[in-house]
């Protein structure tokens, strides 16, 4: 069976402003990236500000063309499909944001805002499928003719989440939803997010960079640096046991952490200039010389765990 969502090798380069004559730089946001979701699963996609992250949930919903690599959506290359052909599965796939103020028209009722998407995918949008969309998400019927600043920022989420999930796709890509909420907060929304993926068996793309979150919703998760995957594999092992250097960084580095503190050394490199080999020698406290010649191809260390370090002596 395929995977409901597929990429291989995807890229993703945006020119920048070229200065003079000389050819516009490029920045690569997105490189060579390949993944998989299964129907029904979560995977997590972590990695710090500017690794990609949100590029590639736009570059899997085809909100993005990509560079170069293939999307591949329940066995269809999402390049090759009709512009109508392509509204079709938009339905099945859908994606909720980090601020649900900025995904939301202040005018307009947030029953209003459901069944717009409803009607733009042609299904029948009165207020009995509203009010269905918003029961799901803990609402009210009569809230349906409320507008967006009427509700706190976790209801707001709830909202955009309503909205996502009124076409009842089957795969979800959440970029950082609920990054911008309160603590508090956050473990509503996540605990909505659990219950919805069971009762509707939905996919998820989770993209976050905080890795308690990930932890508490993937079960695989996949590490981004500067746009590359450095290892994915099942959640429960790469939080166990990373094999990358960076993953074991990133862990290290999180709030509450058992692991031994690992420094990193000098800033994150400019995407638009990537360093050679393995975009992460410059900071990697085991790097060799041999680390700047290739771009490291990702091994298989462990049953559907996967990373990209040359090295495997090292006790992370
Ligand atoms: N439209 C664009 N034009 C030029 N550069 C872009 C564009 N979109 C993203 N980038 C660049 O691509 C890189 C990856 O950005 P992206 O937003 O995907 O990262 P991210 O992992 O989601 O970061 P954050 O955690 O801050 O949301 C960044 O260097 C960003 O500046
Ligand atoms: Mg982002």
């Amino acid at each position: 069976m395929s995977a409901l969502l597929e990429l291989r090798a995807v890229s993703r380069h945006f020119a920048l402003p070229r200065r003079g004559f000389a050819p516009a730089p490029m920045l690569r946001a997105v490189q060579q990236v390949s993944l998989s979701v299964q129907a029904g699963e979560v995977v997590g996609l972590v990695g710090e500000s500017g690794s990609g992250k949100s590029t590639l949930g736009r570059l899997a919903l085809r909100l993005l063309t990509p560079s170069a690599g293939t999307v591949m959506f329940e066995g269809d290359d999402l390049a090759t499909l009709s512009r109508s052909a392509l509204r079709a599965r938009r339905r099945a796939m859908q994606m909720v944001f980090q601020d649900p103020f900025a995904s939301l028209n202040p005018r307009r009722s947030i029953g209003g805002a459901i069944a717009e998407v409803l009607a733009l995918h042609g299904l029948p949008h009165g207020a009995a499928e509203v009010t269905v969309a918003l029961r799901r998400v803990g609402l009210e019927a009569g809230d349906a003719v409320r507008r967006p600043r009427q509700f706190s920022g976790g209801q707001r989420q709830r909202i955009a989440i309503a909205r996502a999930l009124a076409t009842q796709p089957r795969l979800l890509v959440a970029d950082e939803p609920v990054s911008a909420l309160d603590v508090s907060v956050q473990a509503g929304i996540l605990a909505l997010l659990q219950g919805l993926r069971a009762e509707l068996g939905l996919a998820m793309l989770f993209i976050s960079h905080d890795l308690r979150v990930v932890e508490a919703m993937a079960d695989r998760i996949v590490v981004l640096y500067l746009g590359r995957v450095m290892e994915s594999g099942p959640a429960r092992a790469v939080f166990a046991q990373p094999r990358h250097p960076y993953t074991a960084a990133l862990l290290a580095a999180a709030p509450g952490s058992h692991r031994p503190a690992m420094t990193l050394g000098g800033e994150i490199p400019s995407p638009a200039d990537p360093p050679s080999g393995c975009v992460f020698r410059t900071r990697c406290p085991f790097a060799l010389p041999a680390c700047a010649a290739e771009v490291p191809l990702p091994r298989t260390v462990a049953p559907q765990h996967e990373m990209a370090c040359i090295r495997d002596d090292l006790a992370l």
